[in-house]
């Protein structure tokens, strides 16, 4: 995105922008603060819409006004931001958000805007400027990287948007929250560019090329990337089962975010990156087939995040595990029946081609627990259709036998409203993935199935504090939400860097 967020400092009706914004409790008589500064500089213009009832402050709502030469801007858009009992930062958040948008339809270039909630409301200056600043960059995100021909609608782009704040003692905090703001929408828009590019372009080379340039572009990350012969001697026979199928070679890249002293104990998280699930020759129905190019979700939240964390520079240390490759149907993919070894030794029977993001993770986890001694192990991926089934494609699920991880990812998940659902690791469902041939058989059929796969997994993360999260619903949105438009939608990486801000 090349628009640029600014901050400055002064009245907002005296500011010389091409659109102001300002916003309004739900069923408020007569504005105040800055939009009261606003109202009394145009005469009353607000307070007459309010009065006529054309605008009423309702969540999201918004409205124009032309100011005929009464302030430096011309136009002034006012955003509701409903009930003020129960204003929070996603409010401020979708709020700044559907403004940005309706501006740039709107075609104008210079904005300005007020901090929602920065005035009067319930919340943290510092928050509240954080939630301007972070809501106006995600909703305004768009993916066209490969389209030559784009509509007017789509060549539009805003060239600044400036958040206006009139008390001098605040410049420095706003500064810090734009900048901050900054560098968590560089690693959410990293992740959903990465989604939303076709299998083709995201292919496993593409992913460990992304994680090299994190790695050239700040020296507080190191790489390290692996192809089939070093998976081999590291024993990786799960992960190379799933990739042997594809003439694309597999990639598995670990990369290393200092920001903490050596010696302290860094959080591991491990994606899930198949660059495309065909199911290999448990193949997959051909119907919506495509959505299968989201199914290196997790790998790309884990780039996402070194990306965030080194921005932020974070003081923790981080380690990111991306397994990376295609699961396709040929001559050499892998068979149901067919027996291979994980790096941890345990043996696999594969049931289902079709089970394979599971193969990945159980080599990432064995490397995780024979390479490190972590804070926690965080692993994201788009693992079973179960889970969308159970929680829906807004909810991700959370599976861990510690409750205090638990507690640390469902508090982060409230904190920047990127929700989580914790699922039970039911002992008794063991049963389920008990092989007759192998140590344990990689699917457990349908009941359930989120739940054993999560089962499987924890297989391989023997004597590591381990959580997992369920994305396949998450990771992707057939319409558009005031944070993003449809498409990939980045989930997890806000989560994982305020889960990581937690642990410094
Ligand atoms: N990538 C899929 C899971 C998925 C399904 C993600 C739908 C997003 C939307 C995964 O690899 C898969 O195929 N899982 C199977 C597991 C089964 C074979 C045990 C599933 O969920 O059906
Ligand atoms: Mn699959
Ligand atoms: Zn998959």
């Amino acid at each position: 995105m090349n628009m640029k967020l600014l901050s400055s400092q002064g009245s907002i009706q005296e500011f010389d922008a091409d659109l102001v914004i300002v916003n309004l409790f739900e069923n408020t008589e007569k504005p105040g603060g800055a939009t009261g500064a606003v109202d009394r500089a145009l005469g009353g213009a607000i307070s007459d819409l309010i009065s006529v009832g054309d605008f009423t402050g309702k969540r999201l709502s918004t409205a124009v006004l032309y100011t005929r030469g009464a302030i430096k801007a011309p136009r002034v858009l006012i955003v509701g931001l409903g009930d003020k009992d129960k204003f929070d930062l996603q409010t401020a958040r979708e709020v700044a958000a559907t403004a940005a948008v309706r501006a740039r339809d709107l075609d104008v270039r210079r904005v300005a805007s007020i901090v929602h909630g920065g005035g009067t409301g319930n919340l943290d200056y510092a928050d509240a400027a954080q939630a301007t600043a972070e809501g106006t960059l995600l909703g305004l995100y768009r993916f066209d990287a490969n389209k030559r021909e784009k509509s007017e609608d789509e060549r539009r782009e805003l060239e600044s948007v400036t958040l206006v704040e009139f008390e001098g003692s605040r410049m420095a905090t706003l500064g810090k929250a734009i900048a901050r703001a900054q560098a968590i929408a560089r690693g959410v828009f990293l992740t959903r560019d990465l989604v939303n590019q076709p299998a083709n372009i995201a292919s496993p080379e593409y992913l460990a090329s992304v994680a090299t340039h994190l790695a050239e572009k700040y020296d507080s990350v190191s790489i390290s990337v692996y192809g089939r012969e070093e998976m081999e001697q590291m024993g990786m026979g799960a992960f190379l089962s799933v990739a042997q199928g594809s003439y694309d070679p597999p990639r598995f890249v670990v990369m290393e975010y200092h920001g903490a002293p050596e010696g302290e104990a860094p959080v591991v998280v491990a994606g899930k990156g198949i660059t495309f699930d065909t199911g290999g020759i448990s193949i997959k129905p051909s119907q919506e087939m495509w959505r299968m190019k989201t199914d290196m979700g997790g790998a790309a939240v884990v780039l996402g995040v070194v990306e965030a964390a080194a921005g932020l520079a974070l003081p923790v240390n981080l380690v990111g595990l991306v397994g990376a490759t295609y699961n396709m149907p040929d001559g050499k993919a892998y068979r149901p029946s067919d027996v291979v070894r994980a790096m941890n030794g345990k043996t696999i029977e594969v049931i289902s081609t079709d089970a394979e993001g599971r193969m990945v993770l159980a080599d990432l986890l064995s490397y995780a627990s024979k390479n490190y001694e972590p804070k926690a192990v965080v692993d994201l991926a788009t693992l079973t259709g179960g889970c969308v089934v159970a929680l829906g494609k807004e909810i991700a699920g959370l599976f861990t036998e510690k409750d205090d991880l638990a507690g640390g990812l469902e508090q982060a998940a409230r904190a920047v409203s990127e929700p989580v659902w914790r699922m039970p690791m039911y002992d008794e469902y063991k049963e389920l993935i008990k092989s007759d041939f192998a140590d344990v058989k990689n699917s457990g059929g349908r009941w359930a199935s989120a739940i054993t796969a999560a089962l499987f997994l924890r297989e391989f993360a023997e004597g590591i504090p381990w959580a997992h999260l369920d994305i396949a619903g998450p990771v992707w949105r057939d319409s558009s939400a005031p944070l993003m438009p449809k498409g990939a939608t980045g989930f997890g990486v806000r989560l994982l860097v305020n889960f990581l801000e937690n642990n410094s």
